[in-house]
């Protein structure tokens, strides 16, 4: 049996965001989806994915996860034995995505959650178009749905006073895999572009045509990527 597969989802995701992943992988190999709901700062979401995990696991996790997983490879290096980054980024934000989140909240505050999803998030987190696909419309809608506001708030609170990773990156010593989607909105290719460029042992993929959420948008690129990944020495 291989290692175990941590999987680490982003904001407002479930388990269903790596329901391909889980398919794919679970023949030869223990997978679990990190809770990550259930504190308001990025160490402490971090401390208790950690308190749950296996000794030793492959570790990936997907834009709010790259957060968490950076946390991770800081705090406990020697677990993690091979590390993927998807969709993510490592630097802070800017004013501007700073006062976005803030307006996010307000809309949380006002009563209007499933709003967020609808009248801001959809189109901005799959590749241009594909949020009118049933299928992945459903399936975010329905991560959002099942994350409620009160996990929203408490995830938003962790992202919006999250450290630089930065300077953690050169740190990072084992196979490492940074991945994005060529057309992600959120956290575009040069956020890759900059991780895979400071961690030693990277290598970059990107997925052409692909927007933010790229394990369900392009789920046969992300598990040929991850299954080279897992078994890089
Ligand atoms: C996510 O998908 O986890 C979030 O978009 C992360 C972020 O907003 O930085």
């Amino acid at each position: 049996m291989h290692e175990p597969l941590l999987l680490i989802p982003g904001l407002m995701c479930t388990a269903a965001l790596f329901e391909p992943q889980v398919k794919a992988f679970s023949d030869d190999r223990q997978i679990i989806v990190a809770d990550h709901t259930g504190a308001d700062d990025m160490h402490s979401i971090a401390c208790q994915v950690l308190a749950e995990a296996p000794d030793r696991f492959a570790l990936a996790g997907l834009s709010m996860g790259v957060y968490l997983a950076l946390e991770i490879m800081s705090a406990a290096p020697d677990r993690v034995a091979r590390l993927a980054l998807l969709d993510g980024k490592a630097r802070p934000d800017t004013a501007d995505q700073l006062a976005a989140r803030h307006a996010l909240l307000k809309m949380a505050d006002e009563g209007r959650y499933l709003n967020i999803t609808y009248d801001v998030l959809l189109s901005r987190l799959v590749a241009a178009g594909r949020s009118l696909e049933p299928e992945l419309r459903d399936t975010i809608v329905q991560m959002a749905t099942d994350t409620g506001v009160a996990v929203f708030r408490r995830q938003m609170a962790a992202i919006i006073n999250r450290r630089s990773y930065l300077a953690d990156l050169r740190n990072i010593s084992c196979p490492t895999l940074v991945l994005t989607g060529q057309v992600d909105e959120i956290t575009p290719p040069e956020c890759a572009r900059e991780m895979a460029e400071h961690i030693p042992h990277a290598r970059l993929e990107l997925i052409s045509g692909c927007g933010h959420l790229s394990t369900l948008e392009a789920p046969h690129e992300v598990n040929a990527a991850l299954r080279h990944w897992l078994h890089e020495t």
